[in-house]
């Protein structure tokens, strides 16, 4: 099989799924994320049958699933984006053969009411390890949840405030701050893009510079551009890679988001609540430990110059 787009750390195939995984070889990639249709009937460009019964959709991904188990190393993390719905079946086909890390609760921004039942308000985003436990686990920590008007703290961290760490709270498994892909500049084609935020945070936590990441269904590429711009080794299939193409032609729009994410991460405060703080004369309490370069120091550059690596 031929790659449709290569660059010096990825390769992307225009094949079906199933067929591009049983050319990998087992135990060889790192991290591997999956954001498949969510069988909601659909229109995809790929034109995909996205109306299955619920028994041939639940078994084509199990497919899938057990090939992303079998090339993934031991000690590799496996990320499964989905609704509720699919995820709690196909989090229990997993836990034969995996180890259940985290069900990670991303807060959906603007969803829309079903009539007699609660307001659906999150994504499910499964995690897995091959094994005990991940090789690789470095989460990232954020920012202190601040108001939009006056940068204040949102929460009262009381006598706590000298005990917290400098490079920000630790994650959760609720994430409330990934950001719909909405705005023009960085929506890369109508539908079903994810933010490079949440791709960002995935990459960062179960992954280091020389690691493989794998993603099945590349749908715009927000998964391999952020492997890309993080210096991460990539690899990937698609029916229709044209938006993916596009997209790596002009990367530079993707450059400067992922930079902006960067400088909001892993410090206490970012420069914008400070700003805001500062226009509203409410100064911070010298009671937090800040290091002095703290404020938005960007602690891990998007790549600017690749390195070359060989792809197994
Ligand atoms: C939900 S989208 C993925 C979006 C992607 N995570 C992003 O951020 O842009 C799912 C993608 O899977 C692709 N797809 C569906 N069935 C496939 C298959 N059998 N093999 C490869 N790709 C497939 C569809 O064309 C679609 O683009």
């Amino acid at each position: 099989m031929l790659p449709i787009l290569k660059t010096s750390l990825g390769q992307l195939f225009e094949a079906d799924c199933l067929k591009f995984l049983s050319t990998l070889k087992t135990g060889t990639v790192d991290l591997a994320f999956a954001d498949p249709p969510f069988n909601l009937g659909k229109k995809y460009s790929s034109k995909i049958d996205d109306a299955r019964t619920t028994h041939h959709y639940l078994d084509w991904c199990r497919e899938w699933l057990d090939e992303m188990v079998r090339v993934l190393k031991p000690g590799g993390s496996l990320f499964l984006w989905n609704l509720p719905k699919w995820n709690l079946a196909l989090g229990s086909c997993l836990t034969g053969s995996m180890t259940f890390r985290h069900w990670i609760a991303v807060d959906i921004k603007y969803s829309l009411p079903i009539q007699n039942r609660l307001y659906p308000s999150h994504y499910s985003l499964l995690y897995f390890v091959k094994g005990n436990k991940p090789s690789v686990f470095h989460p990232d920590r954020l920012p202190v949840s601040c108001c939009r008007h006056c940068g204040g703290e949102l929460r009262d961290y009381g006598g706590y405030k000298d005990k917290m760490n400098p490079r920000g709270v630790n994650l959760s498994d609720v994430w409330t701050d990934i950001p719909p892909v909405r705005h023009a500049k960085y929506k890369k084609r109508d539908d079903n893009a994810l933010a490079l935020k949440l791709m960002d945070r995935i990459i960062a936590m179960a992954s280091d510079p020389e690691s493989i990441v794998l993603d099945p269904f590349g749908g715009s590429g927000t998964t391999y551009v952020t492997a890309e711009l993080n210096g991460r080794r990539w690899i990937g299939s698609e029916l229709d890679c044209k938006p993916i193409i596009r997209r790596f032609d002009e990367l530079e729009s993707d450059r400067e988001h992922l930079a902006q994410i960067h400088s909001n991460k892993n410090v206490l405060f970012t420069r914008s609540s400070m700003e805001l703080r500062r226009k509203s004369g409410n100064p911070l309490s010298p009671n937090y430990r800040l290091d002095t370069q703290d404020l938005c120091v960007c602690p891990d550059p998007v790549v600017k110059q690749r390195d070359l690596f060989a792809l197994p």
